[in-house]
């Protein structure tokens, strides 16, 4: 019996999500050590997070469900943002609720600003929605006539990372209110915006019509347990909150996420370490004369490769044990991502590069 056959025509064309490896298979891959590895490919917090938070989540008892209406961890983050609880539904990452927006609302289309996160069009794809993508200008900025002409053909989401991932940079309020103007959902995913320090949860007063998604990942370190949050008007919430798996935040997950809020002031400590790092990693890789740096609100910086092929020198690095995210497409050809991590991981990050590099 052919059993494909009862799976639906359109999943066997649509492309796998690009995801990274877990940290023992890269190393045995690579033939390193795991704590010789310089892993700066995930957008990841090179600190991880706090021992406070990390001993909230083992504490908690395992047998018991969690709180299918997350009442405690969506009062913190309301608390943390200065908005109703009402307002704030947590997900499983951020990404499980950028799904449930598209079952939430099934629209005829999707749009996004390109280069962007894959996962807008991956997760379009999987619901068997168009997705239209806009490209962006050379600088990266968001085209507003592509997009409103994206709504105008039948878009009724519309994804915006701010900062953007992977060129780094951020929409201004003055864009997101221009978008906000239009008859869609804007979802302003703001997965990096404790790193650029602005955000459109300010605009969530006067747009009903805005969705601004946040996470625990890059912040306060916990991309492993996944935890992140839509806000939004309570129109909005409400329907997400009912059609969610009950229990999709988990208890340590729970736990740990309202850990990092009570004792977030060590953490954003950190946030503001990264910052300082990745404006060294810039610099100190701008220097080498042969990749140039496009300006970062982020975590991470994108990277124009001159000179030499950006997968080559991703692979020579990869063999060094240091690991970076290289694109070759045509929106985003010869590029190099590479995330801000400790000073250390950027020292190993230049010598390697120097020993790759063309000479
Ligand atoms: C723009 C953007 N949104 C969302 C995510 C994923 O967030 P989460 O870990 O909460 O699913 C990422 C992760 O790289 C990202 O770059």
């Amino acid at each position: 019996m052919d059993s494909r056959r009862f799976i639906r025509d359109d999943i066997q064309d649509l492309s796998s999500y690009v995801s990274v490896k877990p940290l023992e298979v890269l190393a045995t891959e690579i033939g390193v050590p795991v704590d010789e590895l310089v892993k700066l490919d995930a957008n990841e917090n090179p600190y991880g997070t706090t021992l406070v938070v990390r001993e909230a989540a083992a504490s908690v008892p395992l047998h018991i469900y969690p709180d299918p209406a997350q009442g405690r961890l969506r009062s913190d983050i309301a608390a943390y943002l200065g908005v109703g609880p009402e307002q704030v539904v947590a997900g499983t990452g951020s990404d499980e609720l950028l799904d449930l927006i598209l079952r939430l609302t099934l629209p005829t289309a999707t749009a996004t600003a390109t280069p962007t996160f894959g996962m807008y069009s991956f997760l379009s794809g999987i619901a068997g929605i168009r997705h239209v993508e806009v490209p962006r200008n050379s600088t990266f900025d968001l085209d507003l006539v592509g997009l409103r002409n994206a709504v105008g053909s039948g878009a009724g989401v519309v994804f915006v990372a701010s900062p953007n991932n992977p060129t780094g940079n951020a929409a201004t309020l003055d864009e997101i209110e221009e978008l906000c103007g239009l008859d869609a959902l804007i979802v302003v995913d703001e997965a990096y915006a404790e790193f650029a320090g602005t955000s459109a949860i300010p605009l969530l007063e006067r747009y009903e019509n805005l969705i601004v998604m946040r996470t625990f990942s890059k912040w306060a370190g916990l991309a492993g347990l996944r935890v992140g949050y839509a806000v939004a008007h309570p129109d909005l919430v409400e329907p997400m909150l009912a059609i969610k798996q009950p229990y999709n935040v988990n208890v340590a997950a729970d736990a740990a996420a309202r850990a990092a809020l009570a004792h977030r002031d060590e953490l954003l400590a950190t946030v503001r370490t990264i910052v300082v790092e990745r404006d060294r990693l810039s610099h100190e890789v701008g220097t080498l004369g042969w990749l140039v740096p496009y300006p970062s609100d982020a975590n991470f910086v994108l990277f124009d490769v001159e000179k030499a092929d950006a997968s080559a020198i991703a692979a020579s690095l990869r063999e060094r044990g240091v690991l970076v995210r290289h694109y070759d497409r045509a929106d985003l050809s010869n590029k190099l991502r590479i995330s801000a991590g400790r000073p250390q991981d950027t020292d190993r990050l230049v010598k390697a590069f120097k020993e790759v590099g063309p000479k």
